[in-house]
């Protein structure tokens, strides 16, 4: 069997937690090589390399000349470089993977695009959220018509464990500039956003068709120029409602997820937890519906093996990992790395590709649609909105060139 060939780009946090390790225990079961890994950080590389046991780099160029063999890259890097470190490896022949968000913009987002279309080159955008178990849990069902037609999605989050006072001296304001530091992070709405806003689209099985929301920032922290509170409503082409809301204030807000079908609901208080409450309609009345997960356990880990959703006739999620150390969590990773593998290897389309760039949109939406007082934005997108014009002008400001160039 022929395997995939793989290099990993940034070597940072997200990348020491999940990426590398994911990628090597998966090279160690024999589903993909591991080739290489690159940060521009060299001591940072060195350090990766020798941990990895693989050739390490502080150049993504020189790496990908010195190893003509690698197939695909996973690039680990800040939101705002995904679109140029993306467009050079595509350039070099070689399958993209970027991190989510796609790209800070949809301009950036098409950058990626065009590159690879130019190329021949296959593109994923390592969106994981919906890959993880539970959530494949979920989709399948749904898929089933277990929840009957899907009629609002809800997603409520508080963002980060400690909770800020209210300031009350700060009068709350909409996010306006400076929109981005280009720095790792563009904002809730495309941080959590944009993993939630996957999951809202996958959850309706519909397009978005229109978005209104209000963001604010209400804590004067030059640190974080972003919003630091959201809430949107997303209509959808097949009738459903998809509601996201997040914070870092100082409120106690409840988080939940709440999947509401003609059929049935999901109310899930913890998104990652090992728990999937489903009650459904039963002979006319409304029943809890009891969900297993079962678990077994490779090199001392505790890894699932499926769920079982006591439906009639039983639903099933076999975790194709389940012969892997690879805990619940980046079982989401392995699928995404494996997705970009296998279109390299087979030359089929990655699984999620341009719905990375939906979920931007609809981040860009939001924040355009909150500029605007509040007025609903039609999704597609039609050309370039207030709020990207600003983060392109700002980045032109402050690095003295285009951020497409
Ligand atoms: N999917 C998830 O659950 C999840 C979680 C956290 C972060 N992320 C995403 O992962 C990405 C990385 O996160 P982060 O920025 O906080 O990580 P980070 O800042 O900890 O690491 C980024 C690394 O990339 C390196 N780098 C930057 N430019 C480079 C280049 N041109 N060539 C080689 N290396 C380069 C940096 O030196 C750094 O070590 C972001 O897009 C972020 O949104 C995703």
């Amino acid at each position: 069997m022929k395997l995939a060939k793989v290099a990993v780009v940034g070597c940072g946090r997200p990348s020491q937690r999940w990426h590398l390790p994911t990628v090597a225990e998966l090279a160690r079961r024999g589903r993909i090589e591991f080739v290489a890994l690159c940060d521009i950080d060299a001591e940072l590389a060195e350090r990766m390399g020798r941990e990895y046991g693989v050739p390490h780099y502080a150049d993504v160029e020189q790496m990908l000349d010195r190893h003509e063999d690698i197939m695909a890259v996973d690039i680990v890097t800040g939101d705002p470089t995904h679109h140029a470190i993306a467009r050079l490896v595509a350039e070099h022949g070689r399958h993209v993977m970027v991190e989510k968000p796609m790209a800070v913009t949809l301009r950036c987002c098409d950058v990626i695009v065009d590159a690879c279309r130019r190329n021949g080159v296959h593109f994923e955008v390592a969106e994981n959220y919906f890959r993880m178990p539970k959530q494949r849990a979920i989709l399948k069902l749904i898929a089933a018509g277990v929840l009957g037609d899907i009629v609002r999605v809800h997603f409520v989050e508080p963002k980060g464990k400690r909770f800020r006072p209210f300031d009350a001296n700060v009068e709350p304001r909409g996010v306006s500039r400076p929109v981005s530091q280009f720095t790792s992070y563009s904002g809730l709405f495309m941080d959590m956003g944009a993993h939630r806003f996957s999951q809202i689209r996958l959850y309706a099985r519909s397009e978005p068709r229109r978005i209104v929301a209000s963001l604010k920032k209400y804590r004067p922290d030059p640190e974080f120029v972003h919003e630091d509170w959201g809430h949107a409503m997303v209509d959808f082409d097949n009738g459903a409602v998809g509601v996201y809301e997040t914070s870092r204030l100082g409120e106690e807000t409840l988080r939940y997820c709440q999947i509401a079908g003609t059929r049935g609901r999901i109310l899930d208080h913890d998104p990652f937890g090992p728990q999937l409450p489903l009650r459904m309609l039963v002979d006319g009345e409304m029943r809890d519906i009891p969900v297993e997960f079962e678990r077994c356990r490779v090199d001392g880990l505790d890894v699932l093996s499926r769920i079982v959703v006591h439906t009639d006739p039983p639903l099933t999620y076999e975790n194709p990992y389940a012969d892997c150390a690879i805990d619940d969590w980046s079982i989401g990773h392995a699928e995404e790395i494996m997705s970009i593998a296998n279109a390299a290897v087979n030359d089929e389309p990655p699984e999620y590709g341009l719905g990375g760039r939906r979920d931007v949109e609809m981040a860009m939406a939001a924040y355009e649609s909150s500029i605007q007082g509040m007025r609903p934005i039609g999704i597609p997108i039609d050309g370039m909105t207030s709020y990207e014009q600003m983060l392109h002008d700002d980045y032109a400001d402050r690095f003295g060139k285009s951020i497409t160039a």
